[in-house]
C-alpha cells in the first residue's frame, strides 16, 4: 500500500464536497486546500488556540448519524436513546437531546449528566450491571423513564426504594439470549457465560418475581449483545428470541409494550473493513423481527453516533530512527485514547497537512510517551513522511476516547472541542497542572 493511499482517497472527495464518504457513511473531516478540517474550522487553527492532544468533534456528523437511526425507525414508535458512556461531555448530550434524543445511562453521573443537560427524565433510561442503592434514589427522586433491571437482588433493593418513594417504578428485565456478537471478547456482552442480564431460559421466572414487587411495573423487556457489531445477523437472532420471549410473558400476563433493544452497531476503523451495515439496514432487521408485535421500540447505539464524529488531534514530539524501525513519538498517549492499548483497536492516522500527490511516505510505529511498551498506537504504519512539530489526527476517536481517558503518568485530561461549521469552542478545558495537582489533599500528618 502507499504511504499517502488514505489520504489520497480524501484528496479526490475533499474538493468536491464538505463531506466525506467513507464505507457508505460520512464524516465532515476533509482535506480542503491541503489542511484537514473539521466542517469548516481548519485544525491547525484549533491547535494553535487549545494546542495538542486535543479531541475535536463534528455537530454536523452527530446529527447526521442521530437521524440515520430515528429515520431507520420511522414507521414505529420509538425513541432514539444515545448511549452516552460513548462520549458524554454537555454539548454532545445538547446537541443531541435538541433532536429529540432520549439518554441511556449507567450510573448516577451519567444521570446527573442528562438531567444537567436539560434531558427530559422521561427521555433517561437507567441501565447498568449493579446499580447502587444512592443511585437509585437519585434516579426515582428525579424521575426516569425506566429501568433495565439486570438480577433478582437489584430487582428486590429497586423495589424496596421504590416503596419507601411511595412509587412504582417502571422496569424491564434485561435478557441474556445466549448470542454470540461476533465481536472483541471484552465488549461481547449476550453470551452466557458474560455478566450481563438474566438467562432467557429464566425469563418466565424472574418476570413472575418482578410482578409480585408492588414497588415495580413491568413495562418490556431489555437486550444488549454486545458492541461493534460488523454484522446484522446476532442482532437477528437475538431479536427473534425477544419476539419468541415477548409472547410467552404476554400469555402469562405481563404488559409488555416496550421493547429496548440495546446498542452495538459497528464503524468503520479501517479501509479494510468489509462494508458494514448501516442503520437504514439495523433498522430492517428491528422491523422484520419485532415490528408485528406492536411494541414501543428503544435503542442504544452510542458508537455509532460519536465514533467517526470524533479526532484525537495530537502534534509529533520526535521522530526516532530505532533499529529497523522508525518511531513516531506523539504527544497523545494510551491514557488520552486507550482503545489500541485495551482492546487491540486499530484507528486510521492521518496528517493533517495533506501530503502532496507522489510524495514519497514512511512506516512508523506511533507511539506515546508514557512508560509503557503497551502505548504504541499503532505498528508498521505506512504514513507520510513526518517531522517534529506535525499534526497528525487519529480517526474515529469520538467513542470511547474522551471517557477512557485518565491522567496516568500525571497528564492532565485533554480538552475537547465541538466544531459547528465554522464556528468552534472548547466544551472542556485542559485543566492546568496546578489544577490537576490541587485535587489532592494532604492528611494533618504530613
Ligand atoms: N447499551 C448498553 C447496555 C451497553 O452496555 C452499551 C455499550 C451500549 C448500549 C452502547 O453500545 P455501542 O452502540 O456504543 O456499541 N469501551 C469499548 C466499548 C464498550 C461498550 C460498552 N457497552 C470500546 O472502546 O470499544
Amino acid at each position: 500500500m502507499s504511504a499517502q493511499g488514505f489520504s489520497l482517497f480524501d484528496l479526490c472527495a475533499s474538493s468536491l464536497s464538505k463531506t466525506r464518504e467513507f464505507e457508505g457513511k460520512m464524516d465532515h473531516f476533509i482535506y480542503r486546500q491541503g489542511v484537514l478540517h473539521a466542517e469548516d474550522v481548519p485544525l491547525p487553527v484549533i491547535a494553535a488556540q487549545v494546542g495538542t492532544p486535543f479531541y475535536v468533534y463534528s455537530t454536523a456528523t452527530l446529527e447526521r448519524h442521530f437521524r440515520l437511526f430515528d429515520e431507520a425507525l420511522d414507521g414505529m414508535d420509538h425513541l432514539v436513546c444515545y448511549a452516552m458512556k460513548a462520549a458524554s461531555n454537555q454539548a454532545i448530550i445538547k446537541t443531541l437531546a435538541a433532536l429529540g434524543a432520549g439518554m441511556d445511562v449507567v450510573s448516577g453521573g451519567e444521570y446527573m449528566r442528562a438531567v444537567t443537560a436539560g434531558v427530559p427524565p422521561e427521555r433517561i433510561v437507567f441501565s447498568g450491571v449493579g446499580k447502587t442503592h444512592s443511585e437509585m434514589n437519585m434516579i426515582i427522586s428525579g424521575g426516569v423513564r425506566q429501568v433495565n433491571v439486570e438480577s433478582e437482588p437489584e430487582m428486590e433493593l429497586l423495589n424496596i426504594v421504590a416503596l419507601k418513594h411511595g412509587v412504582q417504578v417502571p422496569i424491564t428485565v434485561r435478557i441474556n439470549p445466549d448470542v454470540d456478537a461476533k465481536t472483541h471478547a471484552k465488549i461481547a456482552t449476550g453470551k452466557s457465560e458474560n455478566k450481563f442480564g438474566i438467562p432467557i431460559s429464566r425469563a418466565r421466572e424472574v418476570y413472575a418475581h418482578a410482578a409480585s414487587l408492588k414497588g415495580l411495573k413491568i413495562v418490556g423487556i431489555d437486550v444488549h449483545i454486545g458492541s461493534q457489531l460488523t454484522d446484522l445477523e446476532p442482532f437477528a437472532l437475538a431479536y427473534r428470541k425477544i419476539a419468541e420471549l415477548t409472547h410467552i410473558l404476554r400469555e402469562d400476563g405481563h404488559d409488555i409494550k416496550r421493547l429496548d433493544l440495546g446498542g452495538g452497531l459497528g464503524i468503520p476503523y479501517s479501509r479494510s473493513n468489509e462494508t458494514l451495515p448501516l442503520p437504514k439496514d439495523y433498522g430492517d432487521v428491528i422491523k422484520r423481527e419485532v415490528g408485528h408485535l406492536g411494541c414501543e421500540i428503544e435503542i442504544e447505539p452510542g458508537r455509532l453516533i460519536v465514533g467517526n464524529a470524533g479526532l484525537l488531534v495530537s502534534s509529533v514530539i520526535y521522530v526516532k530512527e530505532g533499529e529497523g524501525r522508525n518511531f513516531l513519538i506523539v504527544d497523545a498517549a494510551m491514557n488520552d485514547l486507550i482503545r489500541p492499548a485495551m482492546y487491540e483497536a486499530h484507528h486510521e492516522i492521518v496528517p493533517v497537512k495533506e501530503p502532496l500527490v507522489g510524495h514519497e511516505g514512511r512506516t512508523y510505529d506511533v507511539v506515546g510517551p508514557v512508560c509503557e511498551s503497551g502505548d504504541t498506537f499503532a505498528k508498521e504504519r505506512d504514513l507520510a513522511n513526518l517531522h517534529d512539530g506535525d499534526l497528525v489526527a487519529f480517526r474515529s476517536a469520538g467513542a470511547y476516547g474522551a471517557v477512557m481517558a485518565s491522567e496516568y503518568n500525571s497528564r492532565p485530561l485533554i480538552p475537547e472541542v465541538l466544531v459547528k461549521e465554522d464556528q468552534f469552542a472548547v466544551i472542556r478545558p485542559r485543566p492546568t497542572l496546578d489544577e490537576m495537582i490541587n485535587r489532592d489533599t494532604l492528611p494533618i500528618w504530613l
